[in-house]
């Protein structure tokens, strides 16, 4: 059984190749020996090293092993074919036993565990009967008819932002417009939307002093008030049904009899599906322009290019920096032999830079002729289910920004995720310019 989160092998605090204090430096990637590289190790992604690193593994071994007392034996797929391979291919590469770096698959759960599931980290027959219940939500007339409140909101909060004050682009517009979002398509009360923020960002975090959690205990005990909050919502739906995903959680015929742990999954599931990922692409649309001004100069000139921009970014920013298989069976890849219940990391943020198939990779070109064929969404049975409505809203929030603002300036250097897995920001200061009329 498999948790949706990461229920602790990352070696979160350590430094790439160094078991010692957090604030020692992250060495460059080429004097590190060869075998050393984990990319799992979270302070690549927080102090954003992890680039250099993925370039040696797709150049010197791109299909790379580890091995940790903890998490057993794993895999690192870093070239863009090989992923695709993989993620394509459910029928060898299972999703059943988690998809985070975990324990290995004969591992007892931790005492505590709650033994959360949910249809991502399930294989067919399951996964594509619970996916099916809720996919819906998305289809393509619900979003059509969700547009009009998706923009008004997001004029809404663009219109409140400070003038020539700096502020803090994540937590006041990213944050703000995703989770209002995700209120809408739970119909969660408007007023406690910002517990689904806190939801969201607690089931990936890393237990830390001082961190979003600082324990295993503190997750456990928050997932229960999660659970407990939507039992309540449940309860109400099932005498008033709406169009929203608890309704359709409580009366689909695949999940209305499900266990209590396996609606908290898909419940936890949407929330950060829908959450984390839409926010750093918000975000990471706000860093990348600033860090590319000619593309911005671009955009700015051809408000036409909208939806290539969004698309690219989607690749440029990668929210998800990976998803984990298990093999089923002994098998080859690239000449590596690996065994019945490896773990395989696919470093969907690497093959978003592999060389061999987009051109200057590391740069953010909104007129880029491939940028669609980006892994940022996985592929096959478990491709994002909510791929065009991050892409509705990231369109519809860049329409309202060029109407409104000159540029939108940033500050300074962002702070990022402590996350191997969620690759995003903390903190982005900005300053807005409106134009005159
Ligand atoms: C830019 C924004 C987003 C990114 C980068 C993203 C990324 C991903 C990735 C990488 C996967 C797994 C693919 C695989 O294993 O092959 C996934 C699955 C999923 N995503 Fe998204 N996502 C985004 C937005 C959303 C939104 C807005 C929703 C809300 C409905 C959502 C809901 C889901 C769900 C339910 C799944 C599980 C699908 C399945 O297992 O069949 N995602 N997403």
């Amino acid at each position: 059984m498999s948790e949706i989160h990461n229920s602790q092998p990352e070696p979160a605090s350590t430094a790439q190749g160094s078991e010692n204090s957090a604030r020692e430096e992250i060495p460059s990637a080429y004097d590190v020996p060869l075998e050393d590289i984990n990319l799992i190790y979270a302070r690549l992604w927080s102090e954003h090293r992890w680039k250099e690193y993925a370039e040696r593994l797709r150049a010197e071994d791109p299909v790379h092993f580890n091995e940790t007392e903890l998490a057993g034996r794993y895999w690192s797929l870093t070239k863009y074919e090989d992923i695709k391979q993989v993620d394509s291919d459910w029928q060898n590469f299972s999703s059943a036993h988690g998809i985070t770096l975990g324990l290995p698959v004969d591992a007892e759960l931790p005492d505590g565990a709650l033994g959360i599931t949910t249809f991502i980290a399930q294989d067919p027959p399951v996964h594509d009967v619970q996916r099916k219940t809720v996919t819906g939500v998305v289809a393509p007339s619900n979003l059509a008819e969700m547009e009009p409140l998706i923009r008004q909101r997001t004029c809404q909060v663009l219109d409140s932002l400070p003038e020539g004050e700096t502020f803090d682009w994540v937590d006041t517009v990213s944050i703000e417009l995703t989770t209002m979002m995700l209120a809408t398509l739970f119909d969660f009360p408007f007023e406690d939307r910002r517990k689904l923020t806190r939801w969201s960002d607690v089931t990936f975090a890393i237990p830390q002093p001082g961190g979003i959690i600082e324990s295993e205990e503190e997750r456990r005990q928050e997932f229960l008030e999660c659970l407990e909050y939507f039992t309540r919502l449940r309860e109400e739906r099932l005498k008033n049904p709406g169009n929203d995903l608890v309704s359709m959680l409580a009366h689909g015929k695949d999940t209305k009899d499900i266990s209590p742990m396996n609606y908290l999954g898909n419940l936890l599931l949407l929330i950060v599906g829908g959450n984390d990922t839409t926010r750093n692409s918000m975000s990471g649309s706000v860093y990348a322009l600033n860090r590319f001004p000619a593309q911005y100069d671009k955009l700015i000139a051809n408000p036409d290019l909208i939806p290539k921009m969004v698309a690219e970014l989607i690749r440029w920013q990668t929210p998800l920096a990976y998803m984990r298989r298990t093999a089923n069976s002994d098998c080859e890849i690239r000449g590596k032999q690996i065994k019945q219940g490896d773990q395989i990391l696919m470093w969907y943020a690497s093959g978003n830079r592999d060389a061999d198939v987009f051109d200057n990779a590391d740069e953010l070109d909104i007129e880029r002729p491939n940028s669609r064929q980006h892994l940022s969404f996985g592929f096959g049975i478990h491709r994002c289910m909510g791929n065009r409505l991050a892409e509705l809203q990231l369109r519809i929030l860049w329409e309202e920004i060029l109407k409104r603002f000159e540029r939108i300036e940033v500050q300074a250097e962002p702070e990022r995720t402590f996350s191997s897995f969620v690759n995003g920001y903390t903190y982005l200061p900005v300053k807005v310019n409106r134009k005159k009329s």
